[in-house]
């Protein structure tokens, strides 16, 4: 199965990509933490990406597409991928039609996770993550049991991303609605747009979407 979680920042696509991956093998595939890999490795694209992402601009098509081409192939993709963060233009949906029509992949389910913009930059700006395996965790919503210790591993550093100051967010936001929102009227004219909603609780998020999977 291969689904798109769309959204706006903070929407909660990353925290049930990765929900969906544990509970059933799927392969997520985040733009995002692919450009802030290479920002953190200093590569050629890194080098290009990263001023663009701390002004919370959308780095430009050709680079995006060409990241991806890669990863819709990945062998470790058997039982399918949950797409995060990408496409996020027009042009970019375009592409990934072309190179999933090439490999004969089908596009089963696109999800839009539905958020009200002015809750989104208290939400983005307690998220934090582990500096050592890289779970994820918020001052509010889903906090450690132990204060300063990751459940996950044990890791006592913590790092919070660059471009989550709410100044950025404002910006980030403002280009969902000018380059992404236009996805979202592109896929129901296919059929396959769902909707849920964002602001619920993240387990009930996750059962609705379980619910629109089957
Ligand atoms: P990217 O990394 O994709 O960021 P984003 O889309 O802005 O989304 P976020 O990761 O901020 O939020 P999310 O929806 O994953 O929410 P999360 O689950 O973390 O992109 C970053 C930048 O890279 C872009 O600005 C752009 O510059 C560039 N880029 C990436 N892809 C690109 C592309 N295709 N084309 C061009 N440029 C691209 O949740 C947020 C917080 O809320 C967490 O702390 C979480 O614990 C909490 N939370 C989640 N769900 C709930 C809930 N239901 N209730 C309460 N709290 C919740």
């Amino acid at each position: 199965m291969n689904l798109i979680l769309l959204g706006p920042p903070g929407a909660g696509k990353g925290t049930q990509a990765k929900r969906l991956e544990q509970q059933h093998g799927l392969t997520q595939v985040s733009t995002g933490d692919m450009l802030r890999a290479e920002v953190k490795s200093g590569s050629e694209v890194g080098l290009q990406a990263k001023a663009i992402m701390e002004r919370g601009d959308l780095v430009p098509d050709a680079i995006i597409i060409a990241m991806l081409a890669a990863q819709v192939s990945r062998p470790d993709a058997t039982k399918g991928f949950i797409l995060d963060g990408f496409p996020r233009t027009v042009p970019q949906a375009e592409a990934l039609d072309l190179m999933l029509a090439e490999k004969g992949v089908p596009l089963d389910h696109v999800i839009e996770l539905r958020v009200r913009d002015e809750e989104m930059v208290a939400r983005i700006s307690g998220r934090y993550s582990c500096a050592k395996c890289g779970e994820g965790w918020h001052d509010q919503f889903k906090q450690p049991k132990h204060t300063g210790v990751c459940d996950a591993c044990g890791g006592t550093e913590f790092t919070r991303r660059a471009d989550d100051r709410a100044e950025t967010v404002a910006a980030r936001l403002a280009a969902y609605h000018r380059q992404t929102a236009p996805l979202l009227p592109y896929y129901a004219a296919r059929g396959i747009l769902r909707a849920v909603d964002g602001m619920a609780a993240m387990d009930r998020v996750y059962s609705d979407i379980e619910k629109i999977i089957g």
